[in-house]
């Protein structure tokens, strides 16, 4: 029987991966201006990681994670997410005292095990941010503007950033009590789910997308008004700070994160037009994690986007620009041209040149509509004729035009064309 990938999990082919490295090639250009450095993480670790940080209730820790006992009979789990990685590193290698706020990156694949669907993978990619080191709410607006500004160069519309605050670990239980009153007294009316929730997880009855679920959550307290007066201050500041940025945003009271150990600002980005699983980016504040994972107190705020769902939604509109393809097709035509056509596309890519050739030697016609399916952008032509001249035909595929040039003259002539262009 043929051998299938794994429901819910993707290959990136060689025709799309420019897509996907023009992505990360603007992550790579914009978050150092920030200050960010890329780290690498290990795609699995100890599963008391995931659960001890992204909560025993959640349902990715209940129901998502990739979990199996490895040949010592530790317990392993394949990464749902990657700021616990990023804490524990933290914590391992005592990141304590960077001159500024310590700024990291991380773009990989994470694992959960979800019900696949359009933009819902069990193996998906994402680029991760976490600046650690400062509670000033300086930091959350740098990094959703940084965002955004990211967004922005990769020519993104129709998206929306929603921010509210989750409070902090002294409100949030007197909040709980509030919330689970109003929630018993509509019990009965509420999805199995939801009724589950009550007791272990309350803020998700807000996250619950059935119709009859989030009618009735609309009408339950909100976080946003039992805030203690610490927490209300941040989401002011951050507020302020946005609209001196000019950066449009919208309060949701009903955001909640599924993730425990935010604190203070969430927010989500989400677009207009990816159907159901429109969440493109999510994050916030984690000020007690890095305490928690027995690191010293370290007030933390990152996000992370979905590379699938943003490659599907970028508009690459300069794809010429972004996409490589060969600079030149080399056509040898008859025997006595293997060597010297194999020594002048040597040349070309010792001095930097994308070079692709037909390995067997077909007639030119059929070299020819080789040269146009790699889409390069000129093709050379080898023959007899040219080897006894020494002048070898360099068309340009796309306005026809031909000129005669010898070898030593091929590279200059591609580069002249190519800045005319
Ligand atoms: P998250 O909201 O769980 O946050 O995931 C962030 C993004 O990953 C989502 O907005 C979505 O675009 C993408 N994503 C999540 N699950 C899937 C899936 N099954 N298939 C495709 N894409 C998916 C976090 O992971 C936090 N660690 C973010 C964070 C960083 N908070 C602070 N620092």
């Amino acid at each position: 029987m043929k051998i299938q990938s794994i429901r819910g999990v993707k290959d990136i082919l060689p025709d799309e991966i420019w897509k996907w490295q023009h992505i990360e090639s603007v992550a790579h250009n914009i978050f150092p201006r920030y200050g960010f450095k890329e780290i690498r993480l290990p795609i699995f670790e100890n599963t008391q990681l995931f659960s001890r940080s992204i909560g025993e209730a959640t349902d990715i820790v209940e129901k998502e994670m990739y979990t199996f006992n490895d040949r010592g009979g530790d317990s392993i789990t394949l990464r749902p997410e990657g700021t616990a990685s990023v804490v524990r590193a933290y914590v391992e290698h005592k990141m304590y005292n960077p001159p500024a706020v310590l700024k990291m990156f991380y773009i990989g694949p994470m694992f959960r095990y979800e019900r696949p669907q359009a933009g819902r993978l069990r193996q998906f990619n994402q680029i991760g941010v976490e600046a650690m080191g400062s509670p000033s709410p300086i930091v959350d607006v740098e990094v959703m503007t940084m965002l955004m500004e990211f967004f922005r160069e990769l020519d993104l519309d129709n998206i929306k950033l929603s921010i509210n605050s989750l409070g902090s670990h002294e409100c949030r239980p007197r909040y709980r009590e509030i919330l689970q009153a109003a929630i018993a007294t509509h019990l009965d009316q509420l999805c199995a789910n939801c009724k589950e929730r009550h007791q272990r997880n309350p803020l998700r009855v807000f996250d619950c997308k059935t119709e009859q679920c989030s009618k009735i959550a609309a009408g339950f307290p909100k976080l946003i008004d039992h805030l203690d007066a610490a927490s209300a201050n941040h989401f002011s500041e951050v507020r302020a700070l946005l609209d001196a940025t000019s950066t449009p945003y919208s309060v949701d009271p009903k955001l909640v994160r599924g993730l425990d150990y935010y604190n203070r600002t969430a927010f989500e980005v989400t677009a207009k037009n990816l159907g159901a699983q429109n969440a493109i980016c999510g994050g916030g504040r984690y000020d007690t994690l890095v305490a928690e994972l027995d690191g010293p107190p370290t007030p933390c705020f990152g996000f992370a986007l979905g590379l699938e769902r943003l490659v599907s939604l970028t508009p690459f509109r300069d794809t010429k620009n972004f996409q490589k393809h060969p600079d030149v097709f080399v056509i040898c035509l008859g025997e006595k041209t293997k060597t010297i056509g194999f020594q002048i596309a040597h040349e070309l890519r010792l001095k930097g040149f994308r070079v692709e050739r037909d390995y067997e030697t077909g007639s030119m016609k059929s070299q020819m509509r080789k040269a146009n399916k790699t889409q390069s952008q000129f093709c050379l032509i080898i023959g007899d004729d040219e080897i006894r001249s020494g002048k070898f035909v360099l068309k340009n595929m796309a306005t026809g035009e031909q000129t005669e040039c010898p070898a030593e003259k091929l590279a200059s002539e591609i580069l002249s064309h190519r800045h005319r262009e």
